[in-house]
């Protein structure tokens, strides 16, 4: 698997190309717009990388404030959203005001806590969940996304890393959840192996080329919450 703090710092274009395959049946958007309902709201994103989910969002927000923590990303992510307020800012400490927000999420970035401080991931969730917290107003919706497999077209088919996120989310932190379809699409066999592989590894390319897939499928998980009353 590619170091993906470097993905972040060095190839966020070619990340941004990545995401472009993903979801080809606009489910998430779909379940995204469930979630923000019928009003404008205001929306913050944390990790929001090349702004994939943002630029999902945007269309039904009054006011988009979007945050990661690699200024590349954030660089690539500007071109095509300027209108959204971006900065470079950490999930711990993001530049937004108490109760300012109706909308917050991630996607795709908490779950890196796993594997990059595998003792410490589960205060790291709460920690941020906390910041989460604080800047939504009260019943404003919190949500995460995260994968719960590329590959697969049932979650966590043979095993996943992010298992213990998903019961950590349910259990402790609170969430509710639903599975979404998020399957990659492309041309050819060739673009699905060489565009997936630089950020899924060698094992997902010998399994495209083996089933043939220009779609490969892929199993996400939507994770929401509202505010709790009162902010730990
Ligand atoms: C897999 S990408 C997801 C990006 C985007 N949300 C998307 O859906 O494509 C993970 C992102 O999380 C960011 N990230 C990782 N740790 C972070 C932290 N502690 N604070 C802020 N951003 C972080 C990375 O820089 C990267 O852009």
């Amino acid at each position: 698997m590619p170091d993906y703090r470097e993905v972040y710092e060095h190839h966020a274009d070619r990340y941004d190309t990545l995401v472009s395959h993903e979801d080809h049946e606009g489910n998430l958007g779909r379940a995204l717009f469930e979630l923000m309902g019928e009003r404008s709201l205001d929306v913050v994103e944390t990790g929001a990388g090349t702004g994939r989910l943002t630029r999902l969002i945007a269309p039904r927000a009054r006011t988009v404030k979007a945050f990661d923590a690699a200024a590349p990303m954030i660089d690539v992510a500007k071109q095509s959203l300027p209108s959204v307020e971006w900065g470079v800012a950490l999930h711990d400490a993001l530049p937004v005001p108490d109760a300012s927000a109706d909308f917050a999420l991630e996607g795709w970035a908490f779950g890196h806590a796993l594997a990059w401080n595998p003792t410490g991931w589960r205060d790291d969730l709460q920690r941020w969940v906390r910041e989460l917290e604080r800047i939504v107003r009260p019943g404003g919706t919190l949500v995460m996304i995260e994968t719960m497999g590329t590959g697969v077209a049932t979650p966590f088919e043979g095993g996943h890393s992010l298992e213990p996120f998903h019961a950590f989310a349910l259990e402790t932190l609170g969430f509710s959840h639903r599975v979404l379809r998020t399957d990659y699409a492309f041309a050819t066999v060739d673009e699905a192996a060489q565009t997936l592989g630089f950020f899924f590894g060698a094992r997902l390319i010998t399994r495209v080329r083996e089933n043939g897939w220009t779609v490969v499928p892929e199993c996400t998980g939507l994770y929401w919450r509202q505010r709790a009353d009162a902010v730990a």
